[in-house]
């Protein structure tokens, strides 16, 4: 028996023999009239010495009882901890419209994978487990995939205030083995994958790529059989899944291919968390832009101070003032009081009304930063219930705090309690919802319960926007951002640093969802100082905000934001639901990208000079994603960062160029020399 499923562009067709169904094609889109039976067939190795008499398959969960040679999909065992090793017989397939499942079933067990076919280009793909009895299950991967069998492995590693490096890792046989541990999807290890066939570029070739949508750490096995097939596992941490149970279902697995390059990854990933997963409270609202005051006062809150900056914001064109850190219980420093969710007296004697009111009458909305699935042993709340914390007592802290067990309900309806009490008392448009510390252990259930608590606060307040931060990009993927709506990418404002982060996660993230602030003169993380164009420009290419003590702008640094904020807001509406394409640049010191509206009708081109190039003259730009048939103006729109040593007659410093879209994907475009810390923005419109 076989089945097809297609979407964006791609087909993954299963068949099966009798066990569990496998595989056997996934890449570009097949013809409607591919004839399943022959694939299946084509499908079928050989046989030669020092192998078993049968080659056993490599099905969406490959067994161990069936001498796999490799990494099992699932390792099961009875209540009692007994292992087991059921052999699944196939039972049945469901079919809907762009769904499939597809049932296995041996000795009580029962094995559904399911897959789904999304508009917006990807396929989901999830393992259900049930069982007669409670049993124990160590390890459960999502529907098993097969890998390509040339090119690359490319996964993620990143830290705090560097997160979303791109690791290139070459295929040989045995395992690839990636696993955050933490309790948290993680800066170490986020959990996405690319396949990168060989020749891959940005704009060209031949990619398959996948990410577990799940937040409380994952673990992936890319592995090389000894007799050649490859194969993908994604699923929960082993030994996540701490209680016996009857009935286990992995996260699901988000696939997009592309013939198209890597951008063709990313065009799928960013429309399908744009618009299909993260659940947006008035999808028609233009995101704001926001001004968050950490980098600017951290714990030490005073109105007349943070008055005056909300003010000196809104001139600038801020639109949501976001109250960090250090408002409630005797917060001031992070020693202490987190669990202690009521406004701090000594900092806010009337509470938050005065400012909010002057933050309401400057036209922007207020914002909140919250972190409530932990507590500091210096609380009222951990004095009071030092049982409801995650792990063994005389565990290591991090940050000096601890993490409520947001499996017991108990917890779960404080803190729906605490933070609703805060959500009805003020109006809060925005909660930046942080977690700062590595888990003590690794529990599905705490993530279940995370999303459960997140769940019932948007029902029931559901204008209210969230953030997923993790001191910056430590909690980034899917799982989460189906209760939020925004992630804080890092806690680097680095302009610089931000530039290639930013362009790493758009082969991820789109932009309406980035987080990216205009940090201060003298970077906090980083100890740079950077021209406020460039910090400025940076921050545009995503969800724009500022984040300093606006005190310390110069005259021409605030006409800068001023008009670089100007400028975001008035092209946002097709900035924000537009895709990012990554280009190659020819320059190593160039990193660029264009955003083109959804409609193809025009685009903006950042080209980013990160450090100074080798070749005294810059490379043309290989523009992609146009019309190869249709004319393009095209218009620098920051003439006056080109430096004192531009003295030739680039065309693009003095006027706009008119070009089809095959030149400027072919040939490119010559941008003007650029001293290191200069983003070129052009403006694309189609004639
Ligand atoms: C870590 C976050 O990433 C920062 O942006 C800031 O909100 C601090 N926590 C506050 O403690």
């Amino acid at each position: 028996m076989q089945w097809r499923v297609d979407a964006g562009g791609q087909t993954l067709a299963l068949a099966t023999s009798g066990g569990i169904p496998e595989v056997i094609y996934w890449g570009a889109a097949l013809p409607a009239s591919e004839d399943l039976s022959q694939l299946a067939d084509a499908a079928r190795h050989d046989l030669t010495g020092g192998m078993l008499d049968a080659l056993p398959a490599l099905s969406l969960s490959p067994e161990p009882g069936r001498a796999f040679p490799g990494q099992p999909g699932h390792l099961l065992a009875e209540a009692d901890g007994a292992p087991m090793s059921p052999a699944f017989v196939f039972e049945r397939a469901e079919e809907a419209a762009g769904r499939l499942a597809l049932v296995s079933s041996a000795d009580g067990i029962t094995l559904t994978h399911h897959i789904a076919a999304h508009p917006t280009g990807v396929f989901t793909l999830q393992t259900v487990l049930t069982a007669s009895r409670p049993i124990r299950v160590a390890w459960l991967a999502a529907p098993v995939l097969p890998a390509l069998q040339t090119g690359d492995i490319i996964d993620l590693h990143g830290k705090w205030t560097g997160e979303f490096h791109l690791i290139r890792t070459r295929w040989s046989p045995g395992i690839r083995l990636r696993e955050a541990r933490t309790g948290r999807s993680g800066h170490e290890h986020p959990p996405y994958l690319i396949l990168a066939d060989d020749g891959c570029t940005n704009t060209r070739g031949t990619a398959l790529a996948l990410q577990y949508a799940w937040s409380g750490g994952h673990r992936m096995v890319a592995e090389e059989l000894p007799d050649g097939r490859r194969q993908i596992q994604f699923g929960a941490p082993v030994g996540a899944e701490t209680a016996p149970g009857t009935h286990f279902a992995t996260a699901e697995l988000i696939a997009a291919g592309s013939t198209t390059g890597l951008n063709g990854i990313a065009a799928a990933f960013q429309h399908d968390l744009r618009d299909r997963v993260v659940q947006w409270p008035d999808p028609a609202r233009p995101r704001p832009v926001h001004y968050n005051c950490w980098e600017a006062v951290y714990f030490r809150h005073t109105l007349p101070e943070l008055a005056d900056i909300a003010t000196r914001a809104a001139a600038l064109g801020a639109e949501r003032f976001v109250l960090d850190d250090g408002w409630f219980g005797r917060r001031d420093d992070d020693t202490t009081s987190l669990g202690d969710w009521t406004v701090d007296r000594r900092k806010w004697p009337d509470g938050l009304h005065p400012l909010i009111r002057h933050i309401r009458d400057l036209g922007m909305t207020f914002g909140l930063w919250v972190e409530p699935e932990m507590v500091n042993p210096d609380s009222d709340l951990f004095r009071a219930h030092p049982d409801w914390m995650l792990g063994p007592r005389d565990q290591i802290t991090g940050r000096g705090q601890m993490v409520l067990d947001l499996a017991n309900p108990m917890v779960r309806d404080t803190l729906f309690a605490q933070v609703s009490a805060i959500l009805r008392e003020y109006p809060v448009d925005y909660m930046k919802w942080d977690h700062n510390r590595l888990l003590p252990i690794v529990d599905t259930a705490q993530t279940h319960g995370i999303y459960d608590l997140l769940a019932r606060l948007r029902a029931a307040h559901p204008g209210v926007e969230i953030e997923s931060c993790a001191s910056g990009g430590g909690r980034i993927d899917a799982g989460i951002l189906a209760h939020t709506h925004r992630v804080w990418l890092s806690d680097s404002n680095d302009a610089l640093e931000r530039l290639r982060m930013q362009h790493d996660a758009a082969l991820f993230l789109p932009a309406a969802i980035t987080g990216s602030h205009v940090g201060p003169r003298h970077c906090h993380t980083s100890g740079r100082i950077l021209p406020m164009s460039f910090r400025a420009w940076v921050a545009a290419q995503r969800h724009m905000g500022f984040e300093m003590d606006l005190r310390e702008l110069t005259g021409d640094e605030a006409a800068t934001l001023k008009k670089v904020t100007a400028w975001w807001k008035t092209n946002r509406d097709w900035t924000m639901s537009g895709t990012i394409h990554r280009l190659d640049a020819a320059d190593p010191a160039v990193t660029a990208e264009m955003q083109i509206a959804r409609d193809g009708g025009r685009f903006v081109l950042f080209a980013g000079q990160a450090e100074t190039s080798r070749q005294i003259l810059p490379r043309p730009l290989r523009l992609t994603g146009l019309d190869p048939a249709a004319r393009y103006a095209v218009a620098l729109i920051n003439p006056e960062d080109v430096p004192r040593q531009s003295r030739g007659p680039n065309a693009l410093k003095s006027g706009s160029l008119t070009l089809g879209g095959q030149a400027l994907m072919t040939l490119g475009l010559l941008l003007p020399v650029a001293w290191p810390g200069t983003m070129w923005v052009m403006e694309g419109v189609r004639l």
